[in-house]
């Protein structure tokens, strides 16, 4: 447990990157994106990654027209604005995979590390198929070779907070995306 740093002024006021109707309007796009993917009259296995996904997966999951279960794993490997390269999770699902179509959504896709190890921790429980889905791509900063098959925003290397993304923790709340100095 990381104790509370105490205000920063950074944190208090991050310069807007994407607007909350911005996000809104390609949330509508990308859902019908997802839809196209999963055919109507097919169930999934919705899965957030938490904490940082957790505000995009909210919003995101109540505009599939799908029938789905919602579940959320757990994965972190930041301390303040620079990735530790090691990467925890925890896979702890209460609905089963094994031959269900699975749709695993994170906040950003930044090194890679996160989504791919996520990715073989649940292909391993033999889903019929997984795709993945983030709102923010950092492309320039990928170590490993992973792409995600749903992108909401392709954003610069900049360490963005906002919408489910935080610094230390702060930040989550921000209804828009916004950026600090790192
Ligand atoms: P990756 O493993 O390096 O791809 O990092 C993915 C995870 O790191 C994401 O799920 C985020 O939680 C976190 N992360 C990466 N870049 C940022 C950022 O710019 N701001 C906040 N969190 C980030
Ligand atoms: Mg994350």
């Amino acid at each position: 447990m990381s104790s509370a740093p105490g205000l920063r002024p950074e944190l208090l006021a991050p310069k807007e990157l994407i607007s909350s109707s911005a996000i809104a309007a390609r949330l509508k796009e990308l859902a019908a994106e997802i839809e196209a993917a999963f055919p109507e009259g097919s169930e999934l296995a919705f899965i957030a990654a938490a904490y940082g996904g957790m505000v995009f997966a909210s919003d995101l999951m109540r505009l599939i027209r799908r029938h789905m279960t919602f579940d959320m794993v757990f994965a972190r490997s930041y301390q303040g604005t620079r990735s530790s390269g090691e990467i925890l999770s925890e896979i702890k699902l209460r609905h089963g995979l094994k031959g269900r179509n699975a749709l695993l959504v994170d906040d950003i896709l930044d090194t890679g590390r996160t989504l791919s190890k996520l990715s073989s921790e649940l292909l391993a429980l033999e889903p019929a198929s997984l795709k993945t889905c983030v709102l923010l791509d950092k492309p320039s900063r990928r170590a490993v070779g992973v792409e995600a098959d749903f992108v909401g925003f392709t954003v610069p290397d900049e360490f963005v907070v906002g919408y489910g993304l935080d610094c230390d923790g702060y930040c989550r709340n921000l209804p828009y995306i916004g950026t600090i100095p790192s």
